[in-house]
Formats: structure tokens, C-alpha cells, sequence
């Protein structure tokens, strides 16, 4: 449950506000009283939720560096400054590292680290001092789930590793960067590549019948973002009762 007005008056944007954790986000964060401003590639989906929770959005491929500076100073304009930013635009694709396409393991780097990068590098000159970064990582940060999910599970490591340095970077003017881990959530996360082979759709069917729902990863991150400022969750690692590892 959403504490109405819990983020009243916060200005905030997320990435990946077209599906999954980031809509549900981006739904849960105006719920709770926050003008919300959403990036993602998919400008159809991203106007649509803008006219249904009063948001703002700004089309942009976090792997462009300089359309993602484009996009947030955009959103950062329409909203009057930020107080807020959720990154949660992310991909998967599963393959040992002996047969997966190398082509592959530089998308997964370059949505989850070097869009990673980009998205604090367009947003840090705007964050009020005392504001909250969340980076929506994954349990697979924080341990290796199987040979086939080592490069995502490498990225999201690397994705700890920038929200460490982000806390070094802007805490000591009171930016609380918060890395939020969850398990399996029963998102669009890999439809393409499930509709294409049998190991990532039985993967995905895992994520289906034992995962959150994006709605509680949601929670999670309004709570974190709805604590007084002299509080930073450092990390927060959730995964549904069926999965726990
Ligand atoms: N589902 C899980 O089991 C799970 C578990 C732990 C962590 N996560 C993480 O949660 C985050 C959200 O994933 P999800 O599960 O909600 O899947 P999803 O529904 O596929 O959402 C991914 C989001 O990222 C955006 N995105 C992908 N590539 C992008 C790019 N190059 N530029 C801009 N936006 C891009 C997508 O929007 P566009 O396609 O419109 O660009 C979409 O909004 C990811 O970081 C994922 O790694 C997921």
C-alpha cells in the first residue's frame, strides 16, 4: 500500500517508464503525490501513461549519451528542477559466455552500465542537494544465478559498483543513492528473445509463476524515496517468498 501524499511536491524522473518495474514506478510515485517525468524509447507507451498520470515524457536510448542529456534536461525544465531519479531502464539476455553472441554481451553492457552512466551524468547537475537516486540493479548484483545469466549478472554487479561510486560522488552534498536488487518480477523482461528459444521462455515462465509483481518492486522504491532525508537505504534486495535465493 502507497502512502497517498507521501511524495508530494517531488520532482521525478524514471527510466525504462514504458514497461515493468519503471511504469509500475512511475504509477506508484504520482499515486503518492510526485509530477513525474518518464524516459524510455517506446514515445507511444511513454505519452500514453504521461496523459494518465499527469507526467511528462521524453523519448530517448539511454546507450546515446547525448539524447539522454537532451531528455532529462527536457523533463528537468517541465517539472522545475529534480528531486528524484529511478533508473530502472535495463535488458537481459541469457547465454553461456562459450556460446552466447558477443553482440549480445555489448547490449547488455551498454543499456545497463553505459546507459547507467549516461543517465547520472545527464541528471546529477540537476538533483536538488538532499535528493534520492534508486537504481533498479537485481539479485543477480549480488550473486551469480547460473552459467546462462553471467553477463547480465556481470552488468548488474558493474551497476553496484556505480551506485557505490554515485554515493561517493554527490553523498557529500546529500544525494542518497539506493540500489534496489529484486528477483524474479513477472515483467516483458526478454519477450523477443523468449519467443525465439525454449531455454529463455521456460526462464521466463519462472519469472511469471514465482516472481513479484512490478507493483512491489514499486512499493519498495516509494518507500524509499517517501524516507526523511537524514535516512539513505544503502541497498535493498527483495525477491518473492517462492524464490528467497
Ligand atoms: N523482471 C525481472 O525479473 C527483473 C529482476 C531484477 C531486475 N530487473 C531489472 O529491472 C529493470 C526493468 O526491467 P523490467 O523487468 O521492468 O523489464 P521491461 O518491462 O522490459 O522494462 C525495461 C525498460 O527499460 C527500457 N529500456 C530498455 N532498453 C532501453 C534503452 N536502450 N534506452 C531506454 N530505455 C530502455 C524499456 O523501454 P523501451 O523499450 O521503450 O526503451 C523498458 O521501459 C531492468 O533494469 C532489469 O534488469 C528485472
Amino acid at each position: 500500500m502507497i502512502a497517498v501524499g507521501a511524495l508530494d511536491g517531488r520532482r521525478v524522473v524514471v527510466t525504462g517508464a514504458s514497461s515493468g518495474i519503471g511504469e509500475a514506478t512511475a504509477r506508484a510515485a504520482a499515486a503518492a503525490g510526485a509530477r513525474v517525468g518518464l524516459l524510455a524509447r517506446r514515445a507511444d507507451r511513454l505519452e500514453a501513461l504521461a496523459g494518465e498520470i499527469g507526467g511528462e515524457a521524453a523519448a530517448a536510448d539511454v546507450t546515446d549519451a547525448d539524447a539522454v542529456t537532451g531528455a532529462v534536461d527536457r523533463l528537468a525544465a517541465a517539472l522545475g528542477g529534480l528531486d528524484a531519479v529511478v533508473a530502472a531502464a535495463g535488458t537481459m539476455h541469457l547465454g553461456a559466455v562459450g556460446e552466447a553472441d558477443p553482440g549480445l554481451w555489448r547490449e547488455v553492457f551498454d543499456v545497463n552500465v553505459h546507459g547507467l552512466l549516461a543517465t547520472a551524468r545527464a541528471t546529477l547537475p540537476h538533483l536538488t542537494d538532499g535528493a534520492s537516486w534508486v537504481t533498479v540493479s537485481s539479485m543477480s548484483g549480488r550473486r551469480v544465478p547460473s552459467a546462462a545469466g553471467g553477463v547480465y549478472a556481470a552488468s548488474k554487479h558493474a551497476a553496484h559498483a556505480v551506485d557505490e561510486t554515485l554515493r561517493r560522488e554527490a553523498g557529500p552534498r546529500g544525494v542518497r543513492v539506493t540500489t534496489v536488487a529484486p528477483g524474479f518480477v513477472a515483467t516483458d523482461l526478454m519477450a523477443a528473445d523468449a519467443a525465439a528459444r525454449e531455454d529463455v521462455a521456460a526462464f521466463r515462465e519462472r519469472m511469471h509463476v514465482e516472481g513479484l509483481a512490478p507493483e512491489h518492486v514499486a512499493a519498495a522504491v516509494v518507500h524509499v524515496l517517501g524516507l526523511p532525508p537524514e535516512v539513505c537505504v544503502v541497498e535493498y534486495a527483495l525477491t518473492s517468498t517462492a524464490q528467497q535465493r
